[in-house]
């Protein structure tokens, strides 16, 4: 970029309010535009191309992003009534990264074009904050579960960019398990949704698979326990424990695999949920990610002793509300994607990639 176009971005404006955000990290291109006011638009093209291979194909994803991104950003813009957003922003990782690519640098290819900034949102703190979205929303500090395809965290978030990891998967995310699970019984894909339709008509009780309720510890390791915290999670072995019964059944009852392996993770979730309460005396919780849309499990938090903020399920699989409305909340608390940077197919939200024209010293990793 040469520097006469660089020069024809203004000054930066301290905040902002209407905000464009893109997401493209995975099969849902999403573009929404998020203000004061709450969710001004929210669309979303789920690429279905997927289904017939049993999984996300990053190339074909990448592909029918390109194809998509152009309409669902300009959808966007007239639903919203808006024609020049104050910030764009768009996903840069965690994700597929040439599918990242395609938002990401039609982003930053707007936000020039319109002579305004534009802000790299991490994936995952989008599920992680979108209960923010909420009326009414959660004030910090709270506990955060993002349960998706790829990540299965629980995090203590206790201000826009403070986050701290209380837990995480050590093998198989928790979405991951339920899209394997599905592909054991020939039910199809994504598993998530297929599976909570079926298991509402089985019965929970019927099979007995292993929750992993405490980690292996020290003298019969099977994990190493080192940097391991006592709220990670495992489902690598209940998946295991689907197939061996699978396979080992004559005429087994697909409702009741569904219900009873479902009702499994649940538990499994619920008990981290209910000891990290404990253990950091936060009762304000959240949930995020695809799985969070699962109804059995909207259900059972709904009983829990805590005070639940849950985002409506079309918040809980990707969109572009909750990429924009991170960047908002990043810009308007001084945050700035730092000059030069790109995309990334891992970024844990913890680690922080963004300087802050309030602190002195750059932050992150970056510093
Ligand atoms: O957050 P998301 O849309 O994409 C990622 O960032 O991964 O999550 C997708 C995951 C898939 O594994 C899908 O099977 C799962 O979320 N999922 C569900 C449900 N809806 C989507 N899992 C359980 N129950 C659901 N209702
Ligand atoms: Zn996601």
């Amino acid at each position: 970029m040469s520097n006469e176009m660089l020069s024809t971005i203004p000054h930066e404006p301290p905040t902002v309010d209407l905000v464009l955000g893109i997401e493209t990290s995975c099969d849902e291109t999403a573009a929404s535009v998020v203000s004061r006011e709450g969710i001004l638009s929210d669309v979303i093209w789920s690429q279905q191309i997927h289904a017939e291979y049993g999984g996300v194909v990053p190339e074909l994803a990448s592909r029918a992003h390109v194809d998509k991104v152009v309409s669902c950003v300009t959808a966007a813009l007239k639903q919203a009534g808006v024609d020049r957003p104050d910030l764009v922003c768009a996903t840069g990782g965690p994700g597929l990264v040439g599918a990242v690519l395609v938002g990401f640098t039609f982003a930053k290819s707007m936000a020039l074009g319109f002579g305004t900034p534009f802000m790299t949102v991490n994936h995952l703190e989008g599920h992680l904050l979108s209960a923010l979205l909420n009326d009414p929303a959660p004030d910090f500090p709270f506990l955060s579960f993002v349960v998706s395809g790829g990540h299965t965290t629980l995090y203590l978030a206790r201000d826009v960019g403070d986050y701290e990891v209380l837990g995480q998967t050590v093998d198989d995310a928790v979405g991951e398990a339920y899209d394997k699970v599905a592909r054991m019984m020939g039910l199809g894909y994504p598993g998530g949704p297929i599976i909570d339709k079926l298991a509402s008509q089985g019965n929970p009780k019927a099979i007995s698979f292993p929750r992993t309720h405490r980690l292996q510890t020290k003298g019969k390791t099977r994990v190493k326990t080192e940097n391991r915290n006592d709220l990670d999670m495992s489902f690598s072995g209940l998946k295991s424990a689907v197939r061996n019964y699978l396979e080992r059944t004559e005429g087994w009852v697909p409702a009741d695999v569904a219900a009873s392996f479902q009702a499994a993770v649940i538990d499994v979730l619920i008990n981290r949920i209910q000891r990290a309460i404990k253990e950091t005396g936060v009762r304000r919780l959240t949930i995020g990610g695809g799985v969070a849309a699962n109804s059995a499990l909207r259900q059972r938090l709904m009983t829990l002793d805590a005070d639940v903020y849950l985002p409506p399920k079309s918040r809980c699989t990707d969109n572009g509300s909750m990429i924009a409305n991170v960047g908002r909340l990043r810009y308007n608390s001084g945050f700035r994607t730092v000059k030069g940077d790109t995309v990334r197919s891992r970024w844990s939200p913890d680690i922080d990639m963004y300087t802050n024209i309030h602190s002195p010293m750059p932050q992150g990793i970056n510093s």
